[in-house]
């Protein structure tokens, strides 16, 4: 690579979100959350996809949110293992259940308030920039108990005053914010997504696209708050990206795979271009889908578009038309995909393709002419601590270095990319599966799935493959 390929002031550092690091899920005034609810094991993918009995957690169900890698606690020792990496920004989810442990309570939790200032001044005093998510994944449980969550209207209002007083009180700290986490994923895991919890008979993709129009609504208001409150900071959307490949050059696969990627580009689309898309009227009508829209909505969205397009890649995927192909499904970030034959896959049958992520943001480049920031990108492994206390990452290495050499080609395509924020770069609390075993980190925490060990944080071989990429602006991979 030449000694140009990332921009001076390129955002180097990591992701995690509130739910996944924090733990201390009644500390401090914080209600229960979605994610409170989400055991390891068989029940968690169960109730992601909406399918809950009860709001209150099971007795002999080990919830791994509770306590996650206690970030609460520790995130002094852990933002100076960040800073020693010399991390330019760190990207955390705020808990809207800190903030309003119920949803709409009158006035906001000031406990919440000043962890989170604690934890921007704790980063800002190692130049570190705070990225922050507004949602990432929780829903105070309140909401969904007695309004249904996104499907109710009130979600909209409730959610801009959470982020007008999030605003408010982080105007002059946080600089760069996103809206939702992964938007798209409240059609795979609406209760993860969007907290949607189905009743029997009832039309699911009625109740999930009117819960999109809520989202969309409300992002398009915190985009605007944000703009007027703080208007040098810039706010995006976050979309959980890899483009669709088309498995052979039959039209009818190409066709099924831009479907696909429409499935997703349906809410950046609203979000970055202000307007729902035709292909998304057509399916509205051809499923007898009916949206209520409130008067003044599409202006609305078109009033609120954002300023770059975040987004997380760890895989490209593959479709077919073809019922044999089909069978040969894989893994992946939450929906699956075929196999590729040509690309190999992780521990986790992920599909590994950093060719995929130059390919990804030259699309979102060439569709939205944004600037792209990489908010998620990594590989989950399982790690092994040798005697001696070392964790000897190659594979992750690799994996990250390809990754970051693809993105560098990218760049020099001519996508303007504001920075990359690696998922995960301390052991956390894996979204899909609940595990701790399933590891992103460049710092190990000494903590299994069923919640034994002492937290304990080392760091791993990549860590200092890390720094020296960020030392060297990307130039010694
Ligand atoms: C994304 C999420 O889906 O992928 C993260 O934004 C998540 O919250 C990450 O942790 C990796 O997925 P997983 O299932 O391996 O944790």
């Amino acid at each position: 690579m030449t000694k140009t390929t990332f921009p001076e002031g390129f955002l180097w550092g990591g992701a995690i979100a509130a739910n996944q690091a924090e733990g201390a899920y009644l500390e401090g005034g914080k209600g229960l959350t979605t994610v409170d609810l989400l055991p390891t094991g068989k029940k968690r993918w169960e109730i992601a996809q909406g399918n809950l009995e009860s709001f209150q957690p099971e007795e002999g169900e080990f919830y791994p949110s509770h306590e996650a890698i206690d970030f609460y606690h520790r995130y002094k020792e852990d933002i100076a293992l960040f800073a020693k990496m010399g991390f330019k920004a760190l990207r955390l989810s705020i808990s809207w259940a800190r903030i309003f442990p119920n949803g709409d309570d009158a006035t906001p939790n000031e406990a919440g308030l000043k962890f989170y200032d604690d934890v921007f001044d704790e980063l800002l005093k190692y130049g570190i920039q705070p990225v922050v998510t507004i949602a990432h994944f929780d829903v105070p449980l309140s909401l969904v108990e007695r309004y249904g969550s996104w499907r109710n209207r009130r979600l909209v209002n409730l959610f801009e005053t959470y982020a007008t007083t999030l605003f408010k009180r982080y105007k002059d700290k946080v600089k760069y914010w996103m809206t939702f986490n992964e938007i798209n994923m409240l059609l795979h895991l609406p209760f993860v997504g969007a907290g949607l919890v189905f009743k029997e008979g009832e039309d699911k993709n009625q109740i999930k696209y009117q819960a999109a129009h809520h989202q969309l609504v409300a992002s398009a208001l915190a985009v605007k708050a944000c703009h007027e409150m703080i208007p040098d900071a810039m706010i995006g959307c976050m979309l959980a990206a890899g483009q669709t490949y088309s498995y052979t050059c039959n039209p009818d696969d190409v066709f099924e795979a831009m479907n696909k990627d429409r499935e997703n580009f349906f809410f950046i689309d609203v979000q970055s271009r202000g307007k729902y898309p035709g292909y998304a009227l057509r399916f509205f009508e051809e499923n007898q889908l009916d949206i209520q829209m409130e008067e003044g909505d599409l202006e609305l969205l078109e009033e609120g578009t954002v300023d770059y397009i975040g987004f997380s890649y760890y895989a490209s995927r593959t479709a077919s038309t073809d019922p044999e192909v089909l069978k040969n499904v894989t893994g992946g970030n939450v929906f699956g995909s075929i196999e590729n034959p040509y690309l190999e896959k992780s521990d986790w049958g992920w599909t590994i393709d950093p060719k995929g992520l130059r390919i990804t943001a030259n699309q979102l480049h060439d569709r939205y002419q944004k600037p792209l920031f990489i908010v998620e990108n990594g590989l989950g492994a399982v790690d092994e601590v040798t005697p001696e206390g070392e964790i000897n990452d190659d594979y992750r290495i690799d994996y990250l270095k390809k990754h970051v050499a693809a993105m560098g080609e990218a760049i020099k395509d001519g996508v303007e990319i504001l920075g990359y924020t690696s998922w995960g770069p301390i052991d956390l609390v894996s979204a899909g599966t609940g595990e701790m075993k399933k590891r992103y980190g460049y710092i190990y925490v000494d903590r299994d799935n069923q919640g034994n060990g002492t937290l304990k944080r080392l760091e791993k071989k990549s860590f200092k493959w890390y720094k020296d990429v960020i030392a060297s602006n990307g130039e010694q991979l």
